[in-house]
């Protein structure tokens, strides 16, 4: 198939975009920079700067998982513009492009977060919990509802609700291993906030699955089945480490540090994958140790 990615280059596009060009597909990427996107992307995809650049190549399927970095830096009112439209407004001119090309791509695959739910205490959150109206949920609600319009042109959309995507190299294991390697790691505030974890493995399979099923369409929670509490997960890569998580962070030096993005690190969801699992996806990685074991070999 004809494979439009927008965020190709990021810490899940570039494996994905391996496993697409793997499979068959043929990749057609839209990125901010396409000479330095060149080097991250497998030979032979095209690379346009904006998504109507593919207009005259109508795509077969799209993955939207672009967007400026939320969890990094203090969400002053420009950054907190910038997370929303970035994503708003990319999501828009794909569905522009889905109503303006002769036949409109089969399925979008598009990107949203367990943001959607906003703090969620330690109930368990399936795709049917109402969300908790809070900044990260205005988010995610304007990114999915923009890519559901996509519904009207007849394309299938079915959007994942992605957990920490957790590998070497990015994502927020490459905020926390040195910490922890150092030995000065700990839990946030009191680490009962829950953290729906994923594999970046499994997170690329998801998004296959879901490009490759028919039947499937709607919001998917894209996390492993045992999400972990901050304690727990604190645990677990200090043990995988051999270092104690001694020097817990205090909610209010975090809150000093970071401001409102501070609730990103000390309020979560418990998030389960209820509509995966029913589809019959199988998750490679369900226990945390086994997803840390792994990575940290590897790395
Ligand atoms: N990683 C996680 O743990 C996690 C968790 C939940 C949700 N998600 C969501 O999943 C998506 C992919 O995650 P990721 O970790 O792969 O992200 P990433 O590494 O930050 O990559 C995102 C890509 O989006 C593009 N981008 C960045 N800022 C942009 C802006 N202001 N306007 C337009 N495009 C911009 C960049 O591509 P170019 O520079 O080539 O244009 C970048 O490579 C993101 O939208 C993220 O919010 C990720």
């Amino acid at each position: 198939m004809r494979v439009l990615i927008t965020g190709a280059t990021g810490f899940i596009g570039q494996p994905l975009c391996r496993r697409l060009a793997d499979k068959g597909h043929e990749l057609l990427v839209v990125s901010r920079s396409p000479e330095k996107a060149r080097a991250k992307l497998p030979d032979g995809t095209e690379i346009r700067a904006e998504v109507s650049d593919f207009v005259d190549t109508a795509p077969e399927a799209v993955i939207n998982l672009a967007g400026e970095p939320i969890a990094e830096g203090r969400w002053t009112d420009e950054k907190k513009r910038r997370i929303v439209e970035s994503r708003v407004e990319t999501t828009r001119a794909i569905v522009e492009l889905c109503a303006g090309a002769e036949s409109a791509p089969k399925v979008l695959v598009s990107a949203s977060a367990m943001g959607y739910y906003g703090d969620q205490g330690d109930r368990e959150v399936t795709e049917d919990t109402a969300p908790n109206h809070e900044f990260v949920h205005e988010i995610c609600d304007r990114w999915e509802t923009e890519a559901r319009k996509a519904e009207s042109h007849d394309v299938r959309v079915a959007i994942a609700r992605i957990g920490l995507v957790l590998d070497t190299g990015g994502g927020m294991l490459a905020k926390t291993l040195t910490p922890f390697k150092m030995g000065v790691g700990g839990r946030l505030g009191d680490g009962k906030q829950y953290m729906p974890w994923i594999h970046r493995e499994d997170m690329v399979r998801i998004l296959v699955f879901l490009l490759e099923r028919d039947d499937l369409s709607g919001p998917f929670n894209a996390s492993a089945p045992n999400p972990v509490t901050n304690a727990e997960f604190t645990q677990a890569l200090a043990n995988q480490l051999n270092r104690p998580a001694v020097l817990p962070a205090p909610a209010i030096a975090l809150k000093i540090a970071f401001g409102e993005m501070s609730r990103l690190l000390l309020t979560g969801a418990k998030m389960l994958p209820e509509r995966l699992e029913d589809a019959g996806f199988e998750f490679r990685y369900c226990r945390l140790e086994d997803a840390l074991s792994e990575i940290l070999a590897a790395g």
